[in-house]
C-alpha cells in the first residue's frame, strides 16, 4: 500500500523578544532582522496556509525538519504549538529540532522544545538517540545536531546517534526508512555542507555511517537552508536522494525567487515512487510547474 509523507521545515513562527530577553544572540537576531528586515522574511498568511493545505493533503504522515521558532522564545512554541494543533490532532506527525529552536543555552537547559512538542518528537526520552515513528510499513527516523553556541549556527551529529542510527537501518531491512535532520549533508553543488560557522561539522562522518549501513533509507529530507534543492548522497556506490524543501514559511518574494515551499514523498512496496512539491501562491500552495524542483525555486 502506498505511504504519502508530506515534509514541511524551517516555517520559522516569530515574535520579538521582550527587552528583558535580548541575550546576546537574541540580539544578534533582532539587530539581523531589522537591518536584514529578516522579520518579513516570514509571515503567517503564509503559515497558516500552510497548515490549511497539510489539512487538504491528509497525508498519512508528517515529518517537520526543525526551525519552527525563531530565536526559541516560549511564546514562539506556544505560538507554533497553537498553528499546529489542528494538524497534529490529524495527521502522525514527527518533529525534530533546528538551530534556531534551541537557540540559546537556556531554551536548551529548560528542555523547551521537549516541554511543548515531546510528544510528537518520537522520543522515549529527550536523552534517546534516534527519533522514530512508524507509518504504515514506512519508518521516519530523525537526528538532531543541534546545539546551542554563542554566535555560531553550525551543528554536529553526536556519534552516539550515529552509531544508533546504522544499528537501526540494519535492524530493519523490510521497513523503508524516511531519515531526517535539519541540516544539509551536502550543499546544492553536492559538496559535504561542513562549514564552521552555518554547516555541519561532521557531514562527512554521517556520509560515512550511512556508507557503513547495510540498509539505506529511501530518501533524506532537511532544511536548514530556505532555498530547496535536490541532491544525491553516494554512499558507496549505492544512492540516497536527499531533498530539502525549501522553508515552508517563507513570504513570497518574486524578485529574490523566494516562495514558501513543501513536499509529498510517495513510499510503495519499500521504494520511492513519486515527489511532488508545491509553492505558496497567492492562491495558496500549488503544484510546481513543471514538477518537483523543476522551478528551481
Ligand atoms: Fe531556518
Ligand atoms: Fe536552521
Amino acid at each position: 500500500m502506498a505511504v504519502r509523507i508530506a515534509h514541511a521545515t524551517d516555517i520559522h513562527w516569530t515574535l520579538r523578544p521582550p527587552f528583558r530577553r535580548l541575550a546576546s544572540k537574541r540580539l544578534l537576531q533582532q539587530a539581523n532582522q531589522i537591518i536584514g528586515r529578516r522579520a518579513t522574511h516570514f509571515t503567517r498568511d503564509v503559515q497558516d496556509s500552510l497548515m490549511d493545505h497539510l489539512l487538504d493533503l491528509a497525508p498519512d504522515g508528517l515529518f517537520i525538519t526543525g526551525d519552527l521558532t525563531t530565536t526559541a522564545l516560549e511564546e514562539e512554541f506556544e505560538l507554533a504549538r497553537e498553528r499546529l494543533e489542528p494538524v497534529l490532532s490529524t495527521i502522525p506527525t514527527l518533529i525534530i529540532p533546528g538551530n534556531h529552536d534551541v537557540y540559546t543555552r537556556r531554551s536548551r537547559s529548560n528542555r523547551r522544545m521537549f516541554q511543548t512538542f515531546g510528544p510528537w518528537m518520537g522520543l522515549d526520552s529527550d536523552a534517546a538517540p534516534v527519533a522514530r515513528l512508524d507509518v504504515g510499513d514506512v519508518t521516519l527516523l530523525g537526528l538532531d545536531p543541534t546545539r546551542p553556541h554563542p554566535v555560531l549556527s553550525s551543528g554536529r551529529v553526536p556519534q552516539p546517534q550515529l552509531d544508533a542510527l546504522v544499528r537501526q537501518l540494519d535492524g530493519m531491512p523490510e521497513r523503508a526508512v524516511v531519515l531526517g535532520l535539519h541540516y544539509p549533508i551536502l550543499d546544492r553543488r553536492g559538496e559535504l555542507y561542513d562549514g564552521l560557522n552555518h554547516g555541519l561539522l561532521n557531514a562527512g562522518a554521517v556520509q560515512k555511517s550511512l556508507t557503513s549501513a547495510s540498509h539505506l533509507p529511501v530518501a533524506i529530507l532537511h532544511g536548514h537552508e530556505h532555498h530547496g534543492f535536490t541532491v544525491d548522497l553516494d554512499c558507496g556506490g549505492r544512492t540516497v536522494p536527499i531533498y530539502n524543501s525549501g522553508s515552508s514559511g517563507y513570504a513570497n518574494l518574486p524578485i529574490k525567487r523566494r516562495a514558501a515551499a513543501m513536499c509529498v514523498y510517495t513510499i510503495e512496496d519499500g521504494a520511492l515512487v513519486d515527489v511532488e512539491r508545491y509553492l505558496h501562491t497567492a492562491e495558496g500552495f500549488k503544484p510546481e510547474p513543471g514538477g518537483a524542483y523543476a522551478t528551481g525555486r
